[in-house]
């Protein structure tokens, strides 16, 4: 039996068997769509659903600490009063709603609480801040660390000013700026931070922190504006920081950035994980594919943290203290493997290392993702999981539209009289897309007709031979 992938749609590509294509008058006389030379796609799967299962069966999934902090109350209560000694460093000071001020100090906390003790054996820690903007949280650290220097990184001349004038105000006097790309940054320093640096400038802060040797704590956001290299997407999704900076939509990172995930998703799979792994707001990840995008950031950032243990650092990947302080809250970090901070620290950051116990992981259990590297499960167990091609159905159309289709061809299959083929009705693309999974799921033949561009189309069923 031959698979035959059809293009059927600008988003999704079928994947049919076809046994006597040609017989059929199916072979497509179209042009075959090819997916992803690795990612070969399945019936109503999106690409970047079809590469976070291929991940899933190839590696063992990520795993995502508790942020130390958890266990460290009485420590960053210390911290946030020596921080907020100085009131006009809290994030409501910059003009920003209370709920929007309370986040970002949540945010704050959790970055400098880590950079911190990270920085806690250096007698003058040289911190740098890239992507730092106005500094919300250099100035943080630099009211913390009188004893270090901070500097700020950032292509925006006016956040930097900015900046300025805040540490003026704070009577911070261990605050400098470097206004130009982080790519062009070459000053030794010891601890490297970054919170919410856009897309390609958290990968450029965290290769920069690799190659000066320094202990880094990143929080990546805007995963979608990575441009990956041989994609197709690159060509079309551009960061305007980047483009800004270079003149060009220039690749200046490799992507995947582990070898790990580079041996598993090609370019096109990658970038379809980024797309979906892009997001700002709570709600837009919210059910069932809501919980895929999350797990597609999480592989993102697990592939940036293969890609540091590779490079020979010790890294964790844990989320901000509370995740709810913003929807893009993984955090990553670590320090090179063989010049660590005195085993205390390691020891402090380390204890909750164990204790993984991250919702998005228990979710990809359950949606069947990551069985390939599980024990092996009783049969019990195994049929009570709720499949990921259950979840995704649930996901686009009712129980009863499900019910009625799987019925309505159940019918049709077990009744020979009812003729060879059957032309089941459905007006949009989305019940066209449930024809088609339904009929799958029965074992039948089903294709769309006619094959014209903007004719209404039915889907079709047929008995296999
Ligand atoms: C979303 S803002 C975050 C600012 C700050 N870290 C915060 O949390 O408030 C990202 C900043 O990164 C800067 N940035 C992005 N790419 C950069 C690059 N390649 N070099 C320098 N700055 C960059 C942008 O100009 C912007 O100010």
């Amino acid at each position: 039996m031959n698979d035959v992938v059809v293009d059927a749609g600008h988003r999704r590509l079928w994947l049919y068997s076809l046994e006597n294509a040609s017989d059929r008058g199916l072979a497509p006389a179209m042009p075959a769509v090819t997916a992803d030379v690795h990612q070969p796609n399945s019936l109503g799967r999106k690409r970047f659903e079809a590469a976070l299962q291929q991940l899933s069966g190839a590696l063992p999934p990520p795993s995502i600490a508790p942020h130390p902090l958890a266990n460290e109350e009485a420590y960053a209560s210390a911290l946030r009063d020596a921080w907020l000694a100085h009131p006009s460093l809290h994030p409501s000071g910059t003009g920003v709603g209370s709920e929007r001020a309370t986040r970002k100090q949540q945010q704050i906390e959790s970055i400098v609480t880590l950079a911190a003790l990270l920085a806690d054996d250096f007698a003058a820690p040289r911190i740098v801040d890239f992507g730092g903007g106005s500094g919300a949280l250099s100035l943080a650290l630099a009211a913390l660390l009188p004893r270090g220097a901070v500097t700020i990184i950032d292509v925006k001349k006016k956040s930097l000013a900015m900046a300025v004038e805040r540490a003026r105000a704070a009577g911070l006097a261990n605050v400098a700026t470097y206004e130009g790309d982080i790519f062009d940054f070459d000053s030794p320093f010891d601890v490297g931070v970054a919170l919410h640096a856009c897309g390609e400038a958290s990968d450029l802060a965290l290769l920069k922190c690799h190659a000066a040797g320094a202990r880094f704590v990143v929080c990546p956001c805007c995963v979608g504006k990575v441009a990956v290299a041989g994609s197709e997407r690159a060509t079309r999704k551009r960061n305007n920081t980047t483009f800004n900076l270079t003149g060009e939509n220039a690749c200046r990172v490799a992507y995947p950035r582990s070898a790990a995930v580079a041996a598993v998703v090609g370019a096109d799979a990658y970038g379809a994980l980024a797309a979906a792994a892009d997001f700002n707001e709570a709600s837009q990840v919210e059910g069932p594919r809501g919980a895929l995008r999350r797990l597609s950031k999480s592989w993102l950032e697990h592939d940036r943290l293969l890609a540091a243990r590779e490079g020979g650092q010790c890294v964790t990947l844990t989320r901000l203290h509370p995740p709810s302080a913003s929807p893009k809250n993984h955090v990553l970090f670590g320090w090179p493997a063989a010049a660590p901070p005195p085993p205390e620290v390691v020891r402090r950051l380390a204890a909750v290392a164990d204790a993984a116990d991250d919702a998005d992981a228990a979710l990809a259990q359950a949606l069947g993702l990551g069985c390939a590297v599980c024990e092996a499960e009783d049969g019990e167990a195994a049929a009570s999981r709720v499949t990921m091609d259950d979840a995704l159905a649930a996901s686009e159309w009712t129980a009863d539209e499900l019910a009625d289709c799987a019925a309505r061809l159940a019918a049709f299959a077990a009744d020979e009289a009812a003729g060879d083929e059957l032309s089941v009705p459905a007006h949009s693309a989305r019940l066209r897309r449930l024809v088609h999974y339904a009929a799958e799921r029965a074992g039948l033949l089903h294709w769309s007709e006619p094959k014209v561009a903007g004719a209404r189309r039915t889907v079709r069923v047929a008995r296999p031979d």
